[in-house]
């Protein structure tokens, strides 16, 4: 396969990419436009960038909104009720209906990898065996990491240790945790302790629901990170959401910073679920509800952002868009300055690979994977404003999905000039 007029990010010369038995061979600068031939995709100057990574998604609750009743005050207490009454409903064939239509609609914009959490508060496991399968049936059409999440508490739900480890042994890539839901700080601490033990003892990554929560006082991520930096395991381990980092003080957090970048952890924030799901016990003013994203990412700390719901009980809207996650972050965070919209695809691609442990298979570079997606936009800066659609998605060198840009029928209304 040979891509002409491509371009690359934080590069503004064209390109012509060359995918050969799966993987990158030559990537050239051309010095001008190029007419494609017949056996070319001519690029037309859009932007060539790695596929999207879904580092934060529930693929077993995905497409259950409304069922059996919706979640009217749309808090995250409602979702768990709403969720307790889907669940007995839950089987083999549900699941996996709901996953195969959740993972082609990231496929269709432009996700290739995902990592998803399968609840583990269930003594028949059906959610993770079920994913675990559907993981193992489509590693050649797209790469999938299943994390355990004990959704109702390691420690405090009767048998959730044995489920957990019943779980490992099952194939969970990925050990979770939810501390700030156990039932004392006490529990909390030491389900951090122990998700590092199990994780040591079955060489898994971590990934870990930490402190989604409000509260100031919930502080886990301290736990968390001390254990991943005395057992040195660093980039393994992933806090998700930290929400309640939004309401530290700030002398705490400048003492918690000097932590986490020594950790070398990774952090994953979802700003739709976040921003919908946290503030509610707040009249005004009122709490956004996310992590530091900005300032993680101006220590030097890798932080990607996720989707976590699509038409769930806790969440009723999502597209499998990233780039909506990804617009929503940066209205949030206030990351609104050029310089942030110029590298702001690395919190839906680059970063988000470093957190799944891919990224030395990841990324448009000789010898990697054929991987790839043109998106609407010459750059990062264009593809947000204008909400560019992914027009192609590349795996392997073989397209996986194409489609053409919206064409207006019309002319223009308003004479706007040369
Ligand atoms: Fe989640």
């Amino acid at each position: 396969m040979e891509i002409v007029n491509a371009r690359l990010r934080k590069k503004s010369a064209l390109h012509t990419l060359v995918i050969e038995q799966g993987h990158f061979t030559s990537i050239t600068e051309q010095s001008a436009d190029v007419a494609a031939n017949a056996e070319q995709i001519d690029a037309a100057g859009q932007l060539a960038c790695a596929p999207f990574v879904e580092p934060h998604i529930h693929l077993d609750a995905a497409l259950t909104a409304g069922e059996p009743h919706w979640n009217q005050s749309g808090t995250l207490f409602e979702g768990i009720e709403r969720w307790g009454e889907r669940k007995p409903l839950l089987n083999e064939a549900d699941i996996r209906r709901r996953a195969l239509q959740t993972i082609e609609l990231l496929v269709q914009n432009g996700v290739q990898y995902i990592r998803t959490h399968a609840d583990v508060s269930d003594p028949s496991l059906v959610g993770l065996r079920t994913l675990c399968a559907l993981r193992d049936e489509l590693a050649d059409k797209i790469e999938i990491q299943v994390v355990a999440f004990p959704q109702e508490g390691l420690l405090s739900f009767p048998g959730g240790l044995a489920l957990m480890e019943e779980a490992l042994q099952v194939g969970a890539d990925v050990i979770g945790g939810i501390p700030h839901f156990e039932y004392t700080r006490e529990l909390g601490e030491a389900s951090m302790k122990k998700v590092i033990e199990l994780a040591l003892e079955y060489d898994r990554l971590v990934d870990v629901h930490c402190d989604e929560i409000d509260d100031p006082n919930s502080r886990f991520l301290e736990v968390l990170a001390a254990e991943a930096l005395f057992k040195q395991l660093g980039n393994r381990v992933t806090a998700s959401h930290t929400t309640a980092m939004g309401s530290y003080d700030n002398a705490y957090c400048s003492k918690l910073f000097r932590l986490l970048k020594k950790s070398g952890i990774n952090f994953v924030s979802c700003p739709t679920e976040s921003i919908h799901l946290q503030g509610r016990f707040d009249s005004y003013p009122k709490r956004r509800g996310l992590t530091r994203v900005k300032e993680l990412n101006a220590a030097d700390i890798n932080v990607c952002f996720g989707q976590d719901s699509i038409f769930d009980p806790w969440y009723s809207l999502g597209n499998g868009k990233l780039l909506r996650s990804l617009d929503f972050g940066l209205h949030i965070c206030q990351m609104m300055g050029y310089a942030d919209f110029s590298s702001a695809l690395d919190f839906i691609s680059d970063n988000s690979a470093k957190t799944l442990n891919v990224e030395h298979r990841y990324g448009i570079e000789l010898g990697k994977p054929g991987h790839f997606i043109l998106l609407d936009g010459e750059d990062d800066y264009a593809v947000i404003r204008q909400q560019g659609e992914v027009l192609l998605s590349v795996r392997y060198g073989e397209i996986i999905m194409q489609r053409e840009k919206a064409k207006r029928l019309t002319d223009n209304w308003i004479d706007v000039g040369d």
